[in-house]
């Protein structure tokens, strides 16, 4: 802080010694590297995590993967997480689903007079801190934003990274993308169970090199890898539930200035027809 300070009067002496044509391109070049900053910071949202990271194919357009992302995040997650910044109405609306069909397919709660969770109400549950604090060691988080915080690659690895670790003696699995989570292997009747595949040893400790599937599940891999690219899809969705809209407008915008631009320049042809 105190160093950008003190800089500050400097860069500004140098410009007002300079022309402005100099000046110019010191805003250019200033824009442009903000800009690139803006792009890389974009990019590193995955960081964090030792074992290379896979991209899911996802489609924030595609409503039929985030329905059934939905789907599946009410019923295997909410008993744990909540999604406490999304409403199961805007839900509706978004993923072009009526509120009945919500209201009957997607809200397994109740609220705090027991009564069935309503549909404008946030994705919460009723879990308290203390007996998630007591079961778990740790609260299992809101995920309404981690799609952003973790990223989504992070999040598809994690859910397709867990397996068999008879040392670990509450969930008894591991994972490669969160060694030592907290979180069981929700997932392991579709998935089945993985084994670690061995390296050489070295400075006494034994590499992971891979992950086996050696107990399937009801599902194939490549099945078990579509369910949860549609669970983070979805939880990308909810990240940002606003993004196909801000998409739309922004063509639209766009549309509408290369509009403006032929009409400006055909009103500038016009004015000066007869001049030059
Ligand atoms: C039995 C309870 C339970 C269920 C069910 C559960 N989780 Fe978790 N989850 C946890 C706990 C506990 C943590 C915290 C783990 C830690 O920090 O070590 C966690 C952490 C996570 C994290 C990491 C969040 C972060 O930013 O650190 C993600 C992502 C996640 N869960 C996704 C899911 C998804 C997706 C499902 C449904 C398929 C699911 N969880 C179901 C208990 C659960």
């Amino acid at each position: 802080m105190i160093r950008s300070e003190h800089s500050q009067p400097v860069a500004h002496a140098q410009v007002a010694n300079s022309s402005s044509m100099a000046k110019l391109a010191l805003t250019g070049s200033a824009i442009v590297l903000s800009l690139a900053m803006l792009l890389i910071a974009g990019n590193s949202s995955a960081a964090g995590s030792a074992v290379a990271l896979e991209s899911p194919r996802i489609d924030q357009g595609n409503q039929r993967s985030l329905q059934r992302g939905a789907q599946a995040f009410v019923n295997n997650c909410m008993g744990c997480h909540t999604a406490n910044y999304q409403r199961y109405s805007r839900l509706a609306q978004d993923l072009g689903l009526s509120e009945e069909d919500v209201a009957a397919n997607l809200i397994f709660t109740t609220d705090e007079a027991g009564e069935p969770t309503k549909v404008g109400a946030l994705m919460a549950n009723n879990m308290t801190t203390e007996y998630g604090k007591q079961s778990f060691g740790v609260m299992p988080p809101n995920l309404a934003l981690t799609a952003r915080s973790r990223g989504v690659d992070w999040i598809y690895s994690f859910l397709r990274a867990y397996y068999v670790d008879p040392t670990r003696t509450g969930t008894g699995v591991n994972n490669l993308v969160y060694p030592g989570t907290a979180m069981p292997h929700i997932l392991w009747e579709q998935q089945g169970w993985q084994t670690p595949i061995l390296g050489e040893e070295e400075n006494g400790a034994v590499p992971i090199t891979g992950l086996e599937l050696t107990s399937p599940g009801t599902m194939t891999p490549e099945e078990y890898d579509d369910l949860v690219a549609d669970i983070t899809n979805f939880l990308a969705y909810m990240a940002d539930p606003i993004k196909q809209t801000r998409h739309r407008i922004g063509i639209i915008v766009m549309l509408f200035l290369f509009g403006l631009l032929a009409i400006a320049y055909i009103l500038k042809k016009e004015y000066w027809k007869d001049v030059v």
